[in-house]
């Protein structure tokens, strides 16, 4: 795994939109997992701005959100399709047939996820996986748990990442207890990994670099197992 530490929140971005560009250019038809949060929006920003400066071309991408909550939809303002249509889809060019989302409004979300990850595997899987980090090490919404996750799933979101979240809702109530993620084995088997961590996860970088052990309980932990994971941080 390479830890690089960057200045700033908008260095880090930067240079996680460098590295997807540079994807998007090399690939004839490169698979992506792109987040939501707060951490990637610089990255989409910076992204868009490729686009308008630089031609940086996304119709031959395919964008799959590494996760979406249960009950939402497409059209819910609080949805993470909705989230990445905002910040990137609208403003660049890519092909609206190739941005995918597990529906959280489907009746049964085990199934749905099962239909979300071969839907992933009828692409040839994900050539990058770019992800942000929890507090509490998560990836995705691969919460701490006993073990690791071979296929996108079903989650129940931990009491962490509900009271992280409640400040995009309006009360920690309304954020949905439910997911659909993919799993730690989808995003494993993606050809590379980009991690974004801003300064508020000092915590969790410091200890994802010490940690010996890959445990479940630690989800991000089990990056240090691909051949080709990079974490990039920001020191403010
Ligand atoms: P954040 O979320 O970017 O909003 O901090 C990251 C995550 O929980 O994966």
């Amino acid at each position: 795994m390479r830890f690089i530490s960057k200045a700033s929140e908008k260095e880090m971005s930067l240079l996680a939109a460098q590295m997807l560009a540079a994807v998007l250019k090399e690939k004839q038809r490169p698979v992506f997992a792109l987040p939501t949060g707060g951490t990637p929006v610089g990255t989409y920003k910076a992204l868009v701005k490729l686009y308008q400066e630089q031609n940086l071309d996304f119709s031959k991408g395919i964008f799959f959100n590494v996760d979406e909550y249960g009950g939402l939809g497409r059209e819910n303002p609080q949805g993470y399709y909705y989230f990445l249509h905002e910040h990137l889809y609208q403003y660049v060019n890519v092909a609206p047939k190739h941005t995918f989302a597990p529906d959280g409004k489907a009746g049964d979300l085990e199934q749905e996820a099962a239909e979300y990850e071969a839907k992933i595997d009828s692409f040839g899987g994900l050539d990058v996986a770019f992800l942000g980090i929890g507090r509490n090490g998560h990836i995705g919404f691969n919460e701490p748990a006993d073990f690791f996750r071979y296929a996108s799933s079903s989650v129940t979101l931990s009491e962490d990442t509900l009271r992280a979240n409640a400040r995009f809702f309006n009360d920690q109530k309304a954020v949905p207890r439910h997911a659909i993620s993919m799993g730690a084995g989808t995003i494993m088997r993606a050809k590379s990994i980009i991690l974004i961590a801003g300064s508020d996860k000092k915590d969790v970088i410091k200890r994802l670099k010490s940690c010996k052990d890959i445990n479940p309980q630690f989800p991000a932990s089990v990056l240090w197992l691909h051949p080709d994971a990079t974490i990039i941080s920001a020191e403010k």
